[in-house]
């Protein structure tokens, strides 16, 4: 994929009511220029993926094929040519989060299932503050994004800075200290349809009430977010802020199992970026 594929690109993404913008696939570029790949007949893109790499940790996403054009080996063939870059990086693990159209094309490729996580969608409607909580101070910081970066890793077991500083460089992250130190944060960025809440990283009670503050702050505006089916708590704000179940995802795994430490890992980033 280059600059110029990604009008194209993003015409596939319209195509499947998905809410990347032009910004998305352009920071995918940049952080992985050669793990973004296009899938083209008789010269004509009709395919993509991107494989983007972090330190022995790959992450699978945009895989997507023209309707016109699927159940003819084109997504196979495009996951393939993913795992064989990942492959060439040396990367010891692939992980994703399947849609159910995803799930049969990678459990062929010997993808393992792990947990799964709730799409929530909507516009928030109702205040969601509790107010049995603790008021915390929440800052947005603008700057000396290390020990996040350091959270985050803790959280995921994987080196995401480089993914991380694109994302807080477009949106500053909220963030709430205890004894001085970063306890959780979280961020957000524009989508074509939605903004998309998340990643929401550390304690759970901190980024509890940092989820709560953005809900508020998003009343009347359209917000997706994506949360493991076992954080009852963080289910049950986005529920009572009026937000539904738009899908479910499966997060899945070829190679070394990596696994999140759930004391910390609360909010994803959204499928296309873990
Ligand atoms: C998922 C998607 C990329 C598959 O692309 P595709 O080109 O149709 O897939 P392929 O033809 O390469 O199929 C690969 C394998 O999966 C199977 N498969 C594909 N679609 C399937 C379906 N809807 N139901 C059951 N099996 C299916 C094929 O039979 C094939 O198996 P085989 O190799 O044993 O014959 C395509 O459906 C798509 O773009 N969906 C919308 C976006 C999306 O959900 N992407 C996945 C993100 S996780």
């Amino acid at each position: 994929m280059t600059r110029s594929d990604v009008p194209l690109a993003l015409q596939l993404t319209v195509q499947a009511g998905w809410n990347q913008t032009p910004a998305d696939w352009l920071r995918m570029l940049e952080m992985e220029p050669n793990g973004c790949l296009v899938a083209e007949v008789e010269g004509t893109l009709v395919g993509t993926t991107v494989c983007c790499t972090f330190d022995g940790i790959a992450w699978l996403a945009l895989v997507l094929v023209d309707t016109g054009f699927r159940e003819r080996g084109i997504g196979r063939r495009l996951v393939q040519t993913g795992l064989k870059y990942a492959d060439d990086m040396g990367v010891r693990t692939v992980r994703l989060d399947a849609t159910p159209l995803g799930r049969p094309v990678y459990e062929r490729l010997g993808f393992q299932p792990q947990f799964e996580l709730s799409r929530w969608g909507g516009i928030p409607t109702s205040s969601v503050v509790n107010s049995s909580m603790p008021q915390v101070e929440v800052e947005t910081l603008a700057a000396d994004y290390e020990p996040l970066f350091e959270l985050d890793r803790r959280a995921i077991c994987t080196n995401r800075k480089k993914l991380l500083q694109r994302l807080f460089a477009e949106s500053p992250p909220a963030i709430v200290r205890t004894a001085g130190r970063v306890a959780s944060f979280l961020t957000r960025r524009p989508g074509r349809i939605s903004t998309q809440i998340g990643p929401g990283i550390g304690s759970r009670g901190e980024c509890r009430m940092l989820l709560e503050r953005e809900l508020v702050a998003s009343r009347g505006q359209p917000v997706i977010i994506d949360i493991p089916v076992d954080r009852p708590d963080l289910n049950a704000v986005v529920e009572q802020a009026g937000l539904t179940v738009q899908r479910t995802l499966l997060r899945m795994y070829r190679g070394e199992t990596v696994v999140e430490n759930a004391s910390l890992f609360q909010i994803s980033s959204g499928a296309e970026l873990g």
